[in-house]
């Protein structure tokens, strides 16, 4: 997808009251924004969605809602302090600032999109006997950006594996890496940066303390393990879903809602016997996976992509990349945890944090597999998959937001034809009786045409028209958003109809 379709998709964002720049008025502020009128709707959608999935379909999972701040020893416990880095480079004539690693990501991306125009040449001019793995392994400049890719990606994940900062530096140079403003490869040497924001924690200044706003929502979990166990009688395996903000002081922060300082995470953690880890790790790649296609999303969007440098907590982690308008992109990770939280948490605390086996008779700490995906990374996903605009048979155009119709802001909206003969009275008793239900837009300006052409640029599925035959015959039009057809229904039979095509069960 171009640069053009992202600018798209951010300016339709912005047009139809889905996300707004944070403090726009005095310029904005960089990597935080603001869900305005519908995008509020289909966030809270998404999380339903994913709410629904993990508490009303599993027995043994429950939620939490843990406040965002947390005794300053978790962070410590948790790693976060010490290893929640980044590795950042300057650019001395710029003055702008890195992380090195995605500079030479992004260098390899270039040298891998060069690899792809050969091989789209090649399979143009040579045709159907185009052989990919033999063209790969003959071809004098395919195999020289074969094995350029192969020992950059090498050496990286080597360096980062070792928090080898003057190994990092020394790619950026040795492959003549420059800064995109200065064009200059006049660099700093690498540094590591804590990612966690700070704040002050009481009223004076002699009794503060130093507080972080939390990285990830996973801790107030484990906070709380003794307690959920206790008081729900949980017994393993069970899991502890949690939706809430998170905030992280990115280097870079660019792609829009992608990598935002502010953002929110729909975390899971499973807690399970030691030793059951890989089992459970598959399964929860499994279910999550068909989580994201009950959507109805093309499957070709999502890919899984395994960590070869693993987060400090994890024995195994994979992603689920999705295609963004930029390319494959982490979406969700899922993370096999070991006991590394817990354990630390008993060390730092010294309370006891163990799970009883009542079958096997034995006290052990559990291991945890966690799902972790980014509510405003999904919505972004949803969003610019949904953006289309089509050309109609009669040479128009329409913008359409073809938004899965479970997740749709507004499930439909009601139009009296016109504003007179009774028309915007059985309009608004129709809204009336639906309102509590579903959200609905009431619309009964300019010609019926545009409002269907508004409705589709904001995603609602239906759009219901009352008109003179409806006085007559108790019937109205449906209007469905992606085929445009129409047929007529008898009023009475509006929420049935609704509470069918809007029943979650039919999706999950
Ligand atoms: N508890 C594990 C954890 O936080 P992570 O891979 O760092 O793992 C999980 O983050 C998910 O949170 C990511 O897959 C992504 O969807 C989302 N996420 C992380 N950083 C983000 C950011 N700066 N802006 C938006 N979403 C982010």
């Amino acid at each position: 997808m171009s640069e053009e379709k992202f600018k798209k998709i951010i300016s339709h964002a912005k047009e139809y009251g889905f996300i707004f720049q944070s403090s726009e008025i005095y310029d904005g502020l960089s990597a935080v924004y603001d869900y305005g009128q519908n995008g509020v709707l289909l966030k809270n959608n998404i999380k339903n969605y994913w709410w629904k999935s993990m508490i009303n379909m599993n027995d043994n999972i429950v939620g939490l809602d843990s406040a965002i701040f947390s005794h300053p020893i978790t962070w410590k416990a948790s790693g976060h302090l010490d290893a929640f880095n980044d590795p950042l480079i300057d650019n001395k004539d710029s003055k702008k600032r890195y992380r090195a690693d995605n500079l030479i990501e992004d260098f390899i991306e270039k040298i891998q999109s060069k690899l792809n125009k050969e091989v789209s040449k090649n399979e143009k001019r040579i045709g159907e006997k185009f052989d990919l793995n033999i063209f790969l392994s003959t071809n004098e400049r395919a195999k020289k950006y074969n094995s350029q890719i192969n020992d950059l990606k090498l050496r990286l994940n080597k360096a980062l594996n070792d928090d080898n900062l003057t190994e990092l530096k020394q790619i950026i140079l040795d492959n003549n890496i420059l800064c995109p403003i200065s064009g200059s490869c006049n660099w700093t040497d690498v540094k590591q940066f804590n990612l966690m924001f700070n704040t002050k924690f009481g009223a004076s200044l002699e009794s503060s303390s130093d507080l972080y706003l939390r990285p990830e929502t996973a801790q107030g979990i484990f906070l709380n393990y003794m307690n959920v166990l206790k008081t729900g009688r949980m017994k393993i395996p069970f899991g502890i879903a949690q939706i809430g903000k998170a905030f992280r002081n990115e280097i870079i922060a660019r792609q829009f809602i992608f990598r935002m300082r502010e953002f929110e995470q729909m975390e899971m953690q499973f807690f399970i016997k030691p030793g059951e880890q890989k089992k459970w790790y598959e399964f929860w790649k499994e279910t999550r996976m068909k989580w994201h296609l009950s959507l109805g999303i093309n499957q070709d969007k999502y890919r899984f992509h395994n960590h070869e440098k693993l987060a400090h907590y994890a024995d195994a982690a994979c992603d689920i990349e999705f295609e963004f308008p930029f390319g494959f992109k982490e979406l969700e990770g899922i993370h096999s945890r070991t006991d590394f939280d817990l354990s630390n948490h008993e060390k730092f605390s010294s309370k006891q944090i163990k799970y009883f086996d009542p079958f096997d008779q034995e006290k052990y700490t559990p291991y945890v597999i966690e799902t972790s995906i980014g509510l405003d990374r999904m919505f972004l996903a949803v969003f610019s998959e949904s953006l289309n605009i089509e050309k109609l048979d009669d040479g128009t155009e329409r913008t359409v937001l073809k938004i899965p119709i479970i997740l749709a802001s507004n499930k439909c909206a009601i139009l009296p034809l016109v504003k007179k003969d009774g028309l915007p009275e059985i309009a608004t008793n129709l809204k009336d009786k639906l309102k509590l239900k579903y959200n609905v837009i009431y619309d009964e300006k300019d010609a019926i045409g545009k409002r269907y052409r508004r409705q589709d640029a904001i995603g609602t599925p239906y759009c219901i028209t009352i008109d003179h035959q409806t006085n007559q015959d108790k019937t109205v039009t449906i209007r469905e958003r992606d085929s445009m057809k129409q047929k007529r229904i008898s009023i009475d039979n509006i929420e049935s109809f609704l509470s069918k095509s809007f029943d979650i069960s039919n999706w999950l």
